[in-house]
């Protein structure tokens, strides 16, 4: 029978000690997937585990390291040398007017958000193939489709990502290895809820803020809200599965309808 279940499976999900990463580690942990949980710091990484531990997710394993460098990936590796999914989740985001944006920060972004994924994916595909089943899973963004003035080296490598998810997809074509982007939209992280904070009214309760948020600032979305971080979660669990046996190549939307296109 084909279900959500993913007992035996060893996932990787990158930079996953807090936000949607952390909400993706619980996912597949609670659909019964072995999860290694990843941040820069054996420190990060370790709090993390406990927390999500505490909160009920199942199998957690730390695997520390700066997946920016092969170093950081060779120390994950000594931790997971198979991994069944692989999520790449990390990415770096920040708003800077297009013209200030220099070499070095172009090179970060494409080093951050391109090239850790395309090194993990090297890493770990290749198992996968051999093992005859594998899930490749890579975080994206609206700003991929819809590029932000005020982020344009952002929304960029997101694009560059989803070429990378589409290329590698055919690299594993006949394997029983599917390999997807997922395009998320605005979710609530970090330090998001400060971020909303500094556009309405402080003393407005937090859901009536977030929709006010939404409503004057990203009038687009059709939920007229916030993401939460599960949200995204579900979508990935669910491609990790055995049910998404037939969906690779591709990159799927859960941004809230944020994304006005009939396609991404
Ligand atoms: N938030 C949104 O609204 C939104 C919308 C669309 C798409 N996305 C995408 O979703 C993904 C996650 O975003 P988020 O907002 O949840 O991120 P976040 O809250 O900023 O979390 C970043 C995570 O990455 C880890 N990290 C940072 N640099 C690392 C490195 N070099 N190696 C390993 N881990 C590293 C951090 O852990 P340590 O500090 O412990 O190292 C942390 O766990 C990103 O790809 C982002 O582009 C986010």
């Amino acid at each position: 029978m084909t279900t959500l279940d993913l007992t035996g499976r060893t996932a990787l999900v990158t930079g996953s000690t807090q936000g949607i990463g952390a909400a993706i580690a619980a996912g597949l942990a609670r659909a019964g997937a072995r999860v290694a949980v990843n941040g820069r710091s054996g420190a990060s990484v370790a709090a993390a585990v406990d927390r999500l531990a505490a909160e009920g997710a199942g199998q957690l394993v730390a695997a520390p390291g700066d997946v920016t460098t092969q170093e950081g990936v060779d120390a994950v590796r000594a931790v997971v040398p198979h991994v069944d999914v692989l999520v790449n989740n990390l990415g770096v985001f920040e708003a800077r007017p297009a013209l200030e944006i220099d070499d070095d920060e172009w090179r970060r972004y494409f080093e951050v958000n391109v090239l850790s994924a395309v090194r993990l994916i090297r890493t770990y595909l290749p198992g996968m193939t051999a093992a005859g089943w594998g899930r490749v899973l890579s975080i994206a963004s609206d700003s991929a489709v819809v590029i932000p003035a005020e982020m344009i080296h952002y929304g960029t490598s997101k694009t560059a990502l989803l070429a990378v998810t589409r290329g590698f997809a055919k690299e594993a074509a006949g394997a029983g290895v599917t390999v997807n982007s997922v395009i998320a939209g605005p979710t609530r992280t970090g330090g998001v809820e400060d971020f909303v904070y500094s556009l309405v009214d402080r003393d407005l309760p937090w859901d009536d803020a977030q929709r006010e948020f939404m409503r004057r600032y990203r009038p687009q979305s059709l939920i007229q809200r916030l993401i939460e971080p599960e949200e995204i979660a579900n979508l990935v669990v669910y491609l990790a599965s055995p049910l998404a046996s037939a969906t690779t190549g591709g990159a799927l939307r859960v941004d809230g309808g944020y994304v006005d296109a009939i396609l991404p």
